[in-house]
């Protein structure tokens, strides 16, 4: 483990079980539907978005959103943008949003009430891992992997000032 991580917080294992259960979850859900628009949140959601779209047994395709909040790197800001469209049109699909992490829960819920005004044939979300500790905005997720206690997770796509988003499993960054 690099120095500057103090702990394996998830390691590659849980993760691999814990995404197989969300994608059996969510293949026996929409079984019914046509087709799913999975929509990954750049640029954290690109690794958990790669395996769980892979365990997938329903028609889906892929898209990316791309946001940024105002702040350091290691602080929650209040303020998120869009910075990157979807190609995909949404009026009529069955979305899924897909996640890394919810802290205060700004950047989803705003994701959410952005697409729903699109007008979806339906709108769920999917998250890998919540702060339940940090949340300040009533949020509803669909999908939830894991909650973690409140420390700066790295690694499975997220990251510290964008190092150590290419870890295999997800683990604690050391303060200071
Ligand atoms: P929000 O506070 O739920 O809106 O989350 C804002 C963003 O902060 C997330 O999408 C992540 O990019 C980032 N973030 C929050 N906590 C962590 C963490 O522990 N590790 C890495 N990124 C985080
Ligand atoms: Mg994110």
């Amino acid at each position: 483990m690099p120095d500057a991580l103090r702990s394996v917080l998830l390691s590659e294992d849980e993760i691999r079980r814990r995404v197989a259960e969300l994608a059996a979850q969510i293949s026996s859900d929409y079984a019914s539907v046509d087709e799913l628009l999975l929509v990954g949140v750049l640029r954290g959601a690109f690794i958990f978005l790669a395996d769980l779209s892979r365990c997938l047994t329903i028609p889906r395709r892929v898209d990316f959103v791309a946001l940024s909040t105002y702040g350091g790197e290691t602080t929650t800001p209040g303020e998120v943008r869009l910075l990157l469209d979807l190609r995909t049109e949404v009026r009529g699909a069955h979305v899924l949003v897909v996640e890394d992490i919810v802290d205060s829960g700004r950047t989803l819920a705003l994701l959410l009430r952005l697409l729903r005004a699109r007008g979806p044939a339906s709108l769920k979300s999917c998250v890998l891992v919540r702060k339940p500790a940090r949340l300040e905005v009533d949020l509803s997720i669909d999908y939830l992997g894991f909650d973690i206690p409140d420390v700066w997770a790295v690694g499975y796509g997220l990251d510290w000032a964008d190092r150590f988003r290419t870890l295999p499993y997800i683990a604690v960054v050391e303060p200071g």
